[in-house]
């Protein structure tokens, strides 16, 4: 299909998935408000209206907690196709929402909608949403920085974005699941269940939420009684990337004091990366805060820190030959698992398929390493997996099938922001 007609059919797809100052990921499978995918969504929108586009962002933050945390999902209407629903979750806040975070994207986009604008009043925009963003980091590090070690731990997989990535199966192994009872899958009536986690995952991610609940979503209890609270790379670094996008808009908008504050937290980060990183393999691995492990294996997320500036030129070059050779053993990069892993299933979810979304993450920081080729490369095969699979929600880096939901609103999102040769200009 030609680029045009591409282009026309991503502004489509998000224009039939927004629901009126928010857009759900895809119909069926995802039908609230998703973090970081309104984040990169609105990426998108600004090339179709960008007043919409902030407003993606101004409608996330209604769902934002007292303390500062900004939920990974927002129920703005209840839907029964989704589980698990607003009753499981038990939170008490008005739009309803889920009790964990999501990658914090927001910043960045803001400062992108901030360079980039043209017809809306930017600085009555920025200036609106800047004290939320600067609530929600700061909530990072007075709430999950656990051992002050300067990294954010996550709670629960959903966290990271990258549910089922065998990143997380030690730690899950450990997580009880003697009290779930039955469960209410509802995500394998709309896609192929050997395209989605497995039975055994959901029980252990449905006993974390039930952890999180009993503890009344308290960030202290849960420090003192999580079970699952790991250090991801991934989520590290789009925190670190997005730090320094609010430190922008801090200086721009003349929060010095804002910016100081930022500024620590960006060391302490840079600080706390060098602790991911494996001197022997040369790659960042996740690392079990409880148990004090790196974790065996590797997701995409080994790549990140590439994105957020955190690693030293020698590293950077380890991680881009580490990814050539991952792009030699499949046809389109960047898969989400390691091929060689025994664990890898090119059409499952987080353990294989390809994600435009974290390929553009990939992509822009080894672009800013200088690794222009190999940047390019993974931008060309984001663009042809479109070309010939459509907007899926992700892609088999095996065939380039599309696999999971399909018109999937992050995709078309990276496609109209990024993929499309139009986005070039
Ligand atoms: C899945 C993905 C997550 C995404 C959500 C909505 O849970 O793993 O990254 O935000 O779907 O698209």
């Amino acid at each position: 299909m030609p680029t045009a007609a591409l282009d026309a059919e991503a502004r489509e797809i998000l224009r039939a998935n927004d629901l009126g100052g928010y857009t759900v990921p895809t119909h069926g499978l995802y039908p609230y408000q998703w973090n970081w995918d309104s984040a990169l969504v609105a990426l998108g929108q600004r090339h179709v209206d960008e007043a919409r586009a902030w407003r993606e962002i101004e409608t996330l933050l209604t769902g934002q907690w007292d303390d500062g945390m900004v939920p990974h999902i927002v129920f703005h209407q209840v839907d029964p196709g989704y589980f698990p629903g607003p009753q499981e979750w038990g939170v008490e806040h008005i739009p309803p929402t889920s009790g964990i975070t999501q990658p914090p994207v927001a910043a960045t986009t803001v400062r992108r909608l901030y360079d980039s604008a043209r017809a809306v009043d930017r600085e009555a925009a920025a200036r609106r949403l800047f004290p939320k963003l600067l609530a929600w980091h700061r909530w990072f590090h007075d709430k999950r920085d656990r051992d002050g070690g300067g990294l954010i731990g996550i709670v629960h997989p959903w966290e990271s974005g990258r549910d089922n990535s065998p990143d997380w199966d030690a730690a899950l192994a450990a997580v009880d699941i003697a009290d779930v009872g039955d469960l209410r899958r509802r995500d394998i009536t709309h896609v192929e269940a050997d395209q989605r986690p497995l039975e055994d995952d959901y029980l252990r991610y449905t006993a974390l939420v039930a952890v999180g609940r009993d503890c009344g979503w308290d960030p202290a209890l849960l420090r003192a009684s999580s079970p699952f609270w790991m250090l991801c790379p991934g989520f590290n670094a789009i925190l670190l990337r997005a730090h320094r996008d609010l430190a922008e808009l801090a200086w721009a908008l003349g929060e010095t004091s804002a910016a100081t504050e930022i500024a620590r937290w960006i060391a302490a980060m840079e600080a706390g990366f060098e602790r991911l990183w494996d001197d022997e393999a040369h790659v960042y691995r996740c690392h079990d805060a409880l148990t004090d492990e790196p974790v065996d294996g590797l997701g995409s997320a080994t790549f990140l820190p590439l994105y957020a500036g955190a690693a030293s030129a020698d590293q950077a070059a380890q991680l881009a030959e580490r990814l050539s050779d991952w792009l030699d053993q499949v046809r389109y990069g960047v898969p989400s698992c390691d091929p060689a892993d025994p664990r890898f299933e090119p059409k499952r979810y987080w353990r294989g398929p390809v994600w435009l979304v974290v390929n553009r993450m990939i992509a822009e920081g080894l672009a800013d390493y200088g690794f222009d080729e190999l940047a390019a490369r993974i931008r060309g095969d984001s663009a042809t997996l479109v070309e010939t699979g459509g907007f899926y929600e992700s892609f088999d880096p095996t065939t380039g099938n599309g696999v999971g939901g399909d018109r999937f609103s992050w995709t078309a999102a990276m496609w109209l922001d990024w993929a499309s040769p139009s986005a070039l200009n």
